[in-house]
C-alpha cells in the first residue's frame, strides 16, 4: 500500500458503522482540492511535491468513500483556469496524471470503482487522453463507487456546451423552444445521469466555488475546512460527513415539511400557531 493512504483498519470500521447509523451517507460528494502549493511551500519544497502528496489524499478518500458506500465522488483535478499556470507546472501536473492513471487503474478496478471524466478532454495532451481512455474502458463495468475526474473543467464551460447543444437541437427541429426546461438542460451537461452533489468539500479555507459545478451545486451543502488538500485524509472526510448529517436540507421549504417524523397535521397546527400566536 502506498504511503499516506490505507485500507480500513478496525477503528475505521467502527467510525464508518457509526456514521451509517447516525444518518444518511451522502450519495454524491464533490471536492475542490485546494492548498497543494501552500503545503509544499510551508515545507520549502517545489509545488509539484504538494500535488504528488495530493494524489495520496485522493487515493485515501477514494478508498474511504468506497468503503462507506458513497455512490459518486467528483474531484476537481484541473480547471479550465489552471491552463494559465506556468507551463512547467502544467506539464508536471499532466505527467502526474498520466502516472496516477497508470499506477492506480488496477487498484481502482479491484476495488470495483468505475472511472469517468468530465471536462474538455480534447484539450488534454494525447498521453493523458490515452491513459483516461484505457482506465475508463477497464473500469466501465464496475458497480461500486463512480470516481469522476473533472479535468480541463469549468462550470461555465459545461453550461455553455449544454446551451450550444440545446441551440443545435432547436435549429435542427429536434426540440421546441418550450422544450428548454431544467431537465432538458441538465440532460446536456457533462454530468447527465449523475445526481447533483449532496456535499461539497473545499480544502484550504477559501470561500469560493471557483467555477466548479455551477448548475449542479444549487442545493449542495458546503463543508469548508482550513486543512490543505495533502493533509485531508479519511479522518477529515468522516468529520465532514458527520457535519453534513447534522444539517437540515430544506430545498427551499420549511423545516417541518422536510422532517417526516413531525407529521403534516402537526405542521399545519404549528404554522397556524406561528401566525395567530399561542
Ligand atoms: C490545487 O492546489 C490543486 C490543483 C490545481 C491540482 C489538484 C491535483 C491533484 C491533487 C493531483 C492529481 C489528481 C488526481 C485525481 C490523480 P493549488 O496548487 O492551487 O494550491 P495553492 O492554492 O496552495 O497554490
Amino acid at each position: 500500500m502506498a504511503k499516506g493512504s490505507r485500507q480500513a483498519i478496525p477503528s475505521d470500521r467502527r467510525r464508518q458503522d457509526a456514521l451509517r447509523g447516525a444518518g444518511e451517507i451522502p450519495r454524491h460528494i464533490a471536492i475542490i482540492m485546494d492548498g497543494n502549493g501552500r503545503w509544499a511551500k510551508r515545507r520549502g519544497r517545489p509545488r509539484i511535491s504538494g500535488h504528488t502528496e495530493g494524489v495520496e489524499s485522493v487515493r485515501d478518500i477514494v478508498n474511504a468513500c468506497g468503503e462507506l458506500g458513497v455512490r459518486y465522488l467528483t474531484v476537481y483535478a484541473f480547471s479550465t483556469e489552471n491552463w494559465k499556470r506556468p507551463q512547467d507546472e502544467v506539464s508536471l501536473l499532466m505527467r502526474l496524471l498520466v502516472k496516477a492513471l497508470r499506477d492506480e487503474t488496477d487498484r481502482l478496478h479491484s476495488n470495483n470503482v468505475c472511472l469517468r471524466v468530465i471536462g474538455d478532454v480534447q484539450a488534454l495532451p494525447a498521453e493523458v487522453q490515452g491513459g483516461l481512455r484505457e482506465s475508463i474502458r477497464k473500469t466501465a463495468a464496475n458497480t461500486g463507487l463512480m470516481l469522476i475526474l473533472a479535468l480541463s473543467y469549468s462550470g461555465r464551460w459545461d453550461l455553455t456546451e449544454a446551451m450550444r447543444q440545446l441551440a443545435r437541437d432547436i435549429a435542427a427541429g429536434r426540440l421546441a423552444p418550450e422544450g428548454v426546461t431544467e431537465e432538458a438542460l441538465a440532460a446536456r451537461l457533462s454530468t447527465a445521469g449523475i445526481p447533483d452533489p449532496d456535499l461539497l468539500i473545499r480544502t484550504s479555507g477559501e470561500l469560493r466555488i471557483s467555477n466548479f459545478l455551477l448548475w449542479q451545486l444549487a442545493y449542495t451543502e458546503f463543508h469548508i475546512t482550513p486543512k490543505l488538500w495533502p493533509d485531508f485524509r479519511r479522518e477529515e472526510l468522516y468529520e465532514a460527513i458527520a457535519e453534513y448529517q447534522r444539517r437540515e436540507r430544506r430545498f427551499g421549504m420549511v423545516s417541518d415539511q422536510v422532517r417526516p417524523d413531525r407529521g403534516r397535521k402537526g405542521y399545519v397546527r404549528r404554522l397556524l400557531k406561528s401566525v395567530t400566536g399561542p
